[in-house]
């Protein structure tokens, strides 16, 4: 990779061990292996400023989670566009919809190549037709829709998913010009399901994990105020409780309710 790019180019990544990258750091803080040098180097600077990175981002997951499981057990959505998926981990998108609604569609979206990797067996072993994986940036909604519309019937409703991706969108590249790209192809009834790093959280500690990371890794993080995350989900109706950490979202026992993080999330309908 031409580790000339860092700040979040639009050159596609090739696969660089060199240089740290989002998925592989979440992979190494959620256990997983796939992971190198560089990325847990990045990984435990982060840790080092943040001790508590790794409860934030598992209970993140476990947002998703219960965001998923909501939407197909109780909103009826049976059609997911899931941006930013990251390298498999427990309880993904389609495990927890299928779980539900064993016929249920997810089509996911990511520009990294490790996960394009894990993808192929991600397809593999999903009941044929209805998961799909689409190898693009979220930078580019437009290609992101038109490829998901293979999948994905736009004229029903369909939950977007934001999952801890938002804070690897820099304000110069028009985050709110991409959400309303993305809303726009939200029929009535659809959700969006939203969570990213807070910058108004445990403040001093987090813009140094924040220095550190962008110090070492290819993509530059942007963290967010409850206020600009709330911005998000303008022109849709947000549920209760509203833009909240991400363990206050609705959790299933006191244990989830007691994690702590440093991620606003949301969920809201159009
Ligand atoms: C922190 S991980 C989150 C993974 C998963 N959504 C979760 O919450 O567990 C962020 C993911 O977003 C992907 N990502 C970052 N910027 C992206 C972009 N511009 N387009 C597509 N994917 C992107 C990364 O490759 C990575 O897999």
């Amino acid at each position: 990779m031409d580790v000339s790019g860092r700040a979040n180019d639009r050159e596609h990544p090739r696969i660089d061990a060199s240089v740290a990258h989002s998925a592989r750091v979440h992979d190494y803080w959620l256990g997983g292996k796939d992971n190198f040098a560089a990325d847990r180097a990045a990984g435990d600077a982060v840790m080092a400023a943040y001790p508590g990175i790794v409860e934030s981002v598992r209970a993140n997951r476990a947002f998703l989670a219960r965001a998923v499981r909501f939407l197909a057990a109780e909103a009826g959505i049976t059609q997911f566009l899931d941006i930013g998926t990251g390298i498999p981990a427990s309880n993904n998108t389609h495990e927890v919809a299928q779980a539900v609604i064993p016929d249920a569609r997810v089509a996911y979206v990511d520009y990294d190549p490790v996960v394009l990797q894990h993808a192929r067996v991600l397809l593999t072993s999903s009941v044929p037709g209805t998961v799909d994986y689409i190898d693009a940036d979220l930078r580019d909604p437009g290609k992101i829709l038109r490829a998901a519309a293979k999948t994905l019937d736009f004229s029903q409703p369909v939950a977007i998913l934001l999952i801890a991706v938002m804070h690897l969108i820099v304000d110069d590249d028009d985050p709110y010009g991409i959400l309303a790209q993305l809303k726009a192809a939200m029929a009535p009834g659809s959700y969006l399901v939203l969570s990213q790093v807070a910058s108004d959280i445990e403040t001093e500690q987090v813009a140094e994990a924040r220095r550190r990371y962008n110090n070492l890794a290819r993509e530059t993080q942007q963290h967010r105020t409850h206020d600009e995350v709330t911005r998000f989900f303008d022109g849709l109706t947000l549920l209760e409780p509203g833009v909240v950490p991400v363990q206050r979202w609705r959790p299933a026992s006191e244990l989830e309710a007691r994690a702590k993080s440093t991620m606003w999330c949301g969920v809201a309908r159009r």
